[in-house]
């Protein structure tokens, strides 16, 4: 039996009341299309964000718009094009392209674990059809510095489509100074993902969208996306916890709590770990990652194991402290 779920990056500490509360009131009108809340929740973001709603384009979590994207650069990069990612990165866009036909060119990240970002523009040439990077990155953790990143994004998007995934962006201490946001303000050829799964506790509900040039939006849609796959109910939970910032604080606040618990009983145990920006941390495990899941499973704690630079890594996702105490209990016995 599964006592603690440290696996997927969910969030548990919501979804918000406001958000609870929407879905339910939403129960008795669900029988009929949510086309205007669709529209109502586009303009919301596009007008937080600062751009008109021709940029916005949703999905039933930011997955199926990953593949969306990878579709449609594939298409039109043929299938001796490919992608370029780091290593170790989110796989989805990635798997998918590689599914239909293209290539990965991956590019090990650096000694402190980030994007090589120079060693990732050589690899760029007249056969890449998209750069993906995921900022902050999973699983590492680690946030890519915004300047770096800006200057990559501006010089690149000249040549090649740049995908920024940006999942875990409201975990960092200033989302928007670290959003690539402002590549696309700028007219730049910069697509960003988010997702209403991790920070708002959106996961089962299905809420994500990209935000992308008027162009790009309308190429990617025509392989899905335009949130015609997302409920009545979900839709109208994401309107109520997207400007819910009170309980985006909360959320982040016991992230970071029980994050500080679980690098206290890594120190404790004599374990190095990769400080991560998310709800997630990344640590060198003493034995084979594959054993060390199947034991942690054994005391009914899942967690992901990843193996890289010659070593074995554990992935822990941020539970709640009762979880994460589980987990400190079953890792002892294996430490
Ligand atoms: C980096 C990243 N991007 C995208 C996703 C997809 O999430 P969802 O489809 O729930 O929005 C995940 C899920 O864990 C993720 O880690």
């Amino acid at each position: 039996m599964i006592k603690a779920r440290l696996s997927a990056n969910e969030n548990p500490f919501g979804p918000s009341e406001k958000a609870r509360k929407a879905i339910i009131e939403a129960i008795p009108e669900s029988f009929l299309y949510p086309r205007q809340h669709l529209m109502d929740f586009r303009k919301m973001i596009a007008d937080e964000e600062g751009v008109s709603e021709d940029h916005i384009l949703l999905g039933a979590g930011s997955g199926e718009l990953l593949v969306a994207t990878g579709m449609c650069y594939t298409f039109k990069g043929g299938a001796g094009s490919h992608v370029v990612s780091g290593d170790p990165s989110y796989m989805q866009l990635i798997r998918t392209v590689t599914q239909i036909g293209a290539g990965w060119e991956k590019v090990p990240l650096n000694k402190k674990y980030d994007y090589d970002l120079e060693a990732m523009a050589a690899r760029v040439n007249d056969k890449t059809s998209l750069v993906y990077i995921c900022n902050p990155n999973n699983p590492t953790g680690i946030l890519t510095d915004a300047n770096k990143l800006s200057a990559f994004c501006e010089t690149m998007s000249a040549r090649k489509p740049v995908f920024v995934d940006e999942a875990y962006i409201d975990y960092v201490a200033d989302p928007k100074k670290n959003s690539m946001m402002s590549c696309i303000k700028k007219g730049q050829n910069v697509i960003v993902a988010r997702t209403f799964s991790k920070v708002h506790s959106f996961a089962g509900l299905r809420i994500g969208y990209l935000i992308a040039l008027p162009d790009t939006i309308e190429e990617i849609s025509k392989f899905g996306g335009g949130g015609g796959s997302i409920s009545a109910t979900s839709v109208m939970g994401a309107l109520a916890s997207y400007g819910d910032k009170d309980f985006i604080k909360y959320s982040v606040g016991k992230n970071n709590e029980v994050k500080s618990f679980l690098y206290k009983t890594l120190q404790e145990n004599g374990y190095e770990y990769l400080t991560s920006q998310t709800n997630f941390v990344l640590f060198p495990i003493k034995m084979d990652g594959k054993r060390f899941v199947e034991e942690m499973m054994k005391r009914g704690v899942s967690i992901r194991n990843w193996e890289f630079e010659g070593k074995h890594w554990c992935r822990v996702s941020m539970g709640t402290m009762d979880q994460m105490k589980i987990f400190a209990d079953a890792f002892r016995t294996l430490a």
